[in-house]
């Protein structure tokens, strides 16, 4: 495996990810870790993360220099990059002009990095985010590159296997950076691929048997693409002895809950535990208008509902979730030597109070790996694509209180956007797409009588990872045709907005 260590670049899981696409596993770990618990994860190879900070910095971040000694390959990326020039003797200032952005790369000499890369002017396009400078590097250093502005843009020492470079690979912006990873990995590194959703769903299944014996295990699925790859892969290793727990909430899109519970039980014979608890939620949010007692209210409901149901099942004792990779990952701030430790519950409390051991067989994956293992698993598009909708549900969509009737009207605006964001082939495209029904009315006219009904806002943006998003500039014919749909189809509208609003400063969702 390959180690990253991550000195706070926002594309540190990037090279995870660009790594892992080559066929090798790669783990993030915290710049500060001792090089006695870096020698213990084994690494084939290691890999110094880009950072904010500066190495000319007093309290800068930095590492025990014998990783150099250690005989293991090391690629050292941007911040990466000064440090292992700084700690091998060579010279990092900070220089007047930060560069960002595109540059044009020079190629000096043949190097294992450049394999397969040798354009006939040998140049080509990276990609550059950087303040300091490298001035002089160590005296057994070869430069590999330069740009216009740096003259040390590529470094490299071919006995030790030590390698740095000032641009970063790993963004689709850089040209061949794809094989200048590649490089690192197979022609210096010497590695052999090994990493793919096949294996890993036959090691999941083996270690879950393992694991869990002759137990019973219970999860939620929610029809999301986590929790259902988490019950599919789980039902391979385990079959009867899985449960899972569907709870209906009354606060579901249309159809949905009935959708996805019959496909996994006709494809999958799942054993499948549908709750009807709509009568409860709705009950519970009778005159609710508050966004975060709202939120609240539906999940304590949750939890009371699930466990009650899975203490029902008197042989389980583990609780399975969907937890993927980005949430395990310990971050670390630059500023100071503790660590942060992100922890995440996809079903906030459940594990604590339940008294059940937990297995999370997704916490290696990226989103993207979790979706190549649902299709390799036989999933449909229409589960592996799905856009992520949060658990309150429609609740946070109805602005106001929630009656059967406001959920009726959202249900039915909703369902068009689906089908058209469908049919029109953005909905792959979009990270999520939505309806939202607001508690106003406003004035219109249908025939010749005046209308005073509801307006709902229309909701389309683009993300990575719902950190930030932008609405996306849809074509005005779809929007049109959405609107169109909406207001002739949908009883009790007249009125539909769209939403031009970027996070942050705004949410997603709209409580
Ligand atoms: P916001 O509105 O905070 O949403 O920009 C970011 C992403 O998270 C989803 N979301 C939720 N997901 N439970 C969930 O499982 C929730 O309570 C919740 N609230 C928001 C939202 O749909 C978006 O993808």
């Amino acid at each position: 495996k390959v180690i990253i260590l991550d000195f706070g670049s926002q594309y540190t899981q990037l090279i995870a990810r660009r790594v892992r696409e080559e066929g090798i596993y790669s783990e993030i770990h915290p710049c500060n870790l001792s090089l006695e618990a870096i020698k213990k994860l084994k690494p084939s190879a290691i890999i110094l993360s880009g950072g904010p900070a500066s190495v000319t910095a007093e309290d800068s971040p930095s590492i025990d220099p014998k990783i150099f000694e250690w005989g293991i390959p090391v690629l050292g990326i941007c911040y990466g990059m000064q440090l292992m020039n700084k700690l091998l003797g060579g010279e990092v200032v900070p220089s007047s002009n930060r560069e960002y952005g595109r540059s044009e790369l020079e190629l000096l000499q043949d190097s294992p990095l450049w394999s397969n890369i040798w354009p006939e002017n040998k140049k080509f396009t990276v990609w550059m985010s950087h303040g300091d400078t490298v001035l002089n590097i160590p005296n057994d250093f070869e430069v590999l590159a330069k740009t216009e502005s740096i003259d040390f843009a590529a470094i490299g020492n071919k006995e030790k296997k030590l390698y740095a470079l000032q641009f970063h690979p790993e963004v689709v912006h850089t040209d061949f950076g794809k094989q200048i990873i590649a490089n690192f990995l197979f022609k210096i590194a010497n590695l052999t691929p090994s990493w793919s959703m096949s294996s890993f769903i036959e090691n999941v299944v083996k270690d879950v048997k393992n694991k869990v014996g002759e137990d019973e295990v219970v999860c939620a699925l929610s029809g999301g693409v986590d929790s259902t790859v988490v019950a599919v892969l789980l039902h391979k290793a385990l079959g009867k002895r899985l449960h899972c727990i569907f709870v209906d909430n009354g606060l579901l899109r249309l159809n949905e809950g009935e959708e996805v519970v019959s496909y996994l039980q006709k494809h999958f014979d799942l054993n499948l535990h549908y709750v009807q608890a709509q009568d409860l939620f709705l009950n519970r949010l009778k005159g609710v208008e508050d966004p975060e007692k709202k939120r609240k209210i539906i999940g304590h409901t949750f939890i009371e509902v699930f466990e009650k149901e899975a203490n029902k099942l008197k042989k389980v004792k583990w609780l399975a979730q969907g937890t993927l990779y980005p949430d395990v990952i310990e971050s670390v701030s630059y500023k100071g030597p503790s660590a942060v430790i992100k922890s995440h519950h996809n079903v906030g409390g459940l594990p604590e109070k339940m008294n059940l051991k937990l297995i999370e067989p997704l916490r290696e994956l990226f989103k993207d790996e979790v979706r190549k293992v649902g299709i390799e698993l036989g999933l449909p598009d229409f589960i592996i694509w799905r856009h992520p909708f949060p658990g309150p549900g429609l609740a946070i969509r109805i602005i106001g209180e929630i009656t059967p009737n406001r959920l009726d009207i959202l249900r039915q605006a909703d369902k068009i956007v689906q089908n058209e964001l469908l049919a029109s082939d953005w909905y792959r495209k979009v990270w999520q797409g939505f309806a939202v029904l607001l508690p106003l009315k406003t004035v219109g006219v249908m025939g010749d009588e005046r209308t005073y009904e509801h307006v709902i806002a229309l909701r389309v943006v683009d993300s990575i990872d719902a950190m930030t998003a932008d609405w996306t500039r849809l074509p005005s014919e779809l929007l049109a045709k959405i609107s169109n749909r909406i207001i002739n189809e949908v009883k009790g509208v007249n009125r539909v907005v769209f939403d031009i609003s970027s996070k942050p400063p705004s949410t997603i969702e709209w409580e």
